[in-house]
């Protein structure tokens, strides 16, 4: 294989290297994965209006998210259990974040711990949780995170229970056993047991709460001094209930296609929940960012920054560290491209006019002779 030139490329490889059950747990969706290649399918469905002869020598991608200062809206989403990948797993992301200047989301289960992923140097990171049955081994995780220097959470709220992912029980996925979910060690949870079907997911049944409500997100607000994002939302009536419950922000999140499926692409749920939040807290959105003109494509329709989760984990068994460092690079450049043949210098100029999607209908067709 030549020169790696798009970040789609890097699950090719992946599949090569690594052993099936790694790679098919990285890969796959629940149940028929329609929701999954929708993911990806629904960016087509949006094309871009273009302005012209605007000075585009400099282009400036900077955000800031929750106060802090990045380099372009471009994260990296929790994926569980990088090790699986690459040995270096989370310091690997961890670093090729830092060296981008942007955030990374550390998982709940991840093969690194909070204080494992903080020693790899500066950065501005993010911790995902989980509100597992057990409470009080939430709030040793959020006391961890705060010490470790995570700056915000993002709750996930989109797992009352494992999707049903085939793959997985075809393969009875577990957790090597070299490996350990490092966040649990010490707390008497840290290895998962080769279950009959799925090991994650019985191990995960276990775990995850049922129960959960916006109760438990108040609870959790009152043990940190932490923004809170929650990470899950698909409509507007969720969207309103997280800004009444004072989330810091919403991130618009099918799972990577993982849970339910035939839910909508994360594309196409966007702009109903933007509208919804009515710019009180700011709306990210995860699934399917594969371009830059992806990334351009969810500003244009509300979101303030997007996330990434299957080119990490793809990039990482390919190259490591340097592979996450080149798929940061190359959506960084394709984003910027983009911008600039696009018309736009600054986030800020990136509008809705700039786009037009395929329920803009009447905006498509010629207007009617009567
Ligand atoms: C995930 N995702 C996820 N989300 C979360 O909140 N906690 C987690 O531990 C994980 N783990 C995880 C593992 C793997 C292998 C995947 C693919 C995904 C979901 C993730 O944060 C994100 O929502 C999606 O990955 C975004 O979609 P793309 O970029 O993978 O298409």
């Amino acid at each position: 294989m030549g020169e790696i030139t798009n970040v789609t490329e890097y699950q090719a490889i992946a599949k090569q290297k690594l052993p099936k059950m790694v790679y098919d747990y990285y890969a796959s969706g629940a149940e028929d994965e329609w929701t999954l290649a929708e993911n990806r399918n629904a960016f087509s469905r949006i094309l871009f209006r273009p302005r012209i002869l605007i000075d585009v020598s400099r282009i400036d991608m900077t955000t800031t998210i929750l106060g802090f200062k990045i380099s372009m809206p471009i994260m990296i989403a929790p994926t569980a259990m990088q090790k699986m990948a690459h040995p270096e797993g989370e310091y690997a992301t961890a670093r090729a974040a830092s060296a981008a200047g942007t955030i990374m989301t550390l998982s709940s289960w991840a093969t690194s711990s909070v204080e494992e992923v903080a020693s790899t140097g500066p950065g501005i990171r993010f911790f995902q949780i989980y509100v597992f049955r057990d409470r009080n081994i939430v709030a040793q995780f959020v006391r961890r995170a705060e010490r470790a220097g995570f700056k915000a959470m993002a709750l996930t709220v989109d797992l009352p229970r494992g999707g049903r992912r085939e793959a997985d029980i075809k393969n009875r996925f577990t957790l090597p056993p070299f490996l350990t979910l490092k966040n649990f060690e010490g707390l008497d949870l840290g290895k998962m047991d080769k279950a009959d079907d799925s090991g994650l997911i019985s191990y995960a049944a276990g775990q995850t709460d049922r129960t959960l409500t916006w109760k438990d997100f108040k609870w959790l607000q009152t043990i940190t001094s932490m923004p809170i994002l929650v990470k899950g939302v698909l409509t507007a009536e969720d969207a309103r209930i997280a800004v009444q419950n004072g989330a810091a922000g919403i991130i618009v999140s099918n799972h990577g296609a993982r849970q339910l499926d035939y839910v909508p692409a994360t594309i196409m749920a966007l702009e109903e929940v933007v509208k919804a939040a009515q710019g009180r807290v700011p709306v990210f959105l995860d699934g399917g960012v594969r371009r830059g003109t992806d990334v351009f494509k969810a500003l244009a329709l509300g979101a303030s920054g997007i996330f990434i989760g299957r080119p990490v984990v793809f990039s990482l068994a390919a190259e490591g560290e340097a592979g996450v460092r080149k798929v940061l690079q190359m959506l960084r450049e394709e984003f910027e491209l983009t911008m600039a043949l696009s018309g736009c210098r600054s986030l800020s100029e990136i509008t809705r006019n700039h786009i037009v999607t395929d329920w803009d209908v009447p905006r498509l067709l010629p207007p009617a002779r009567l």
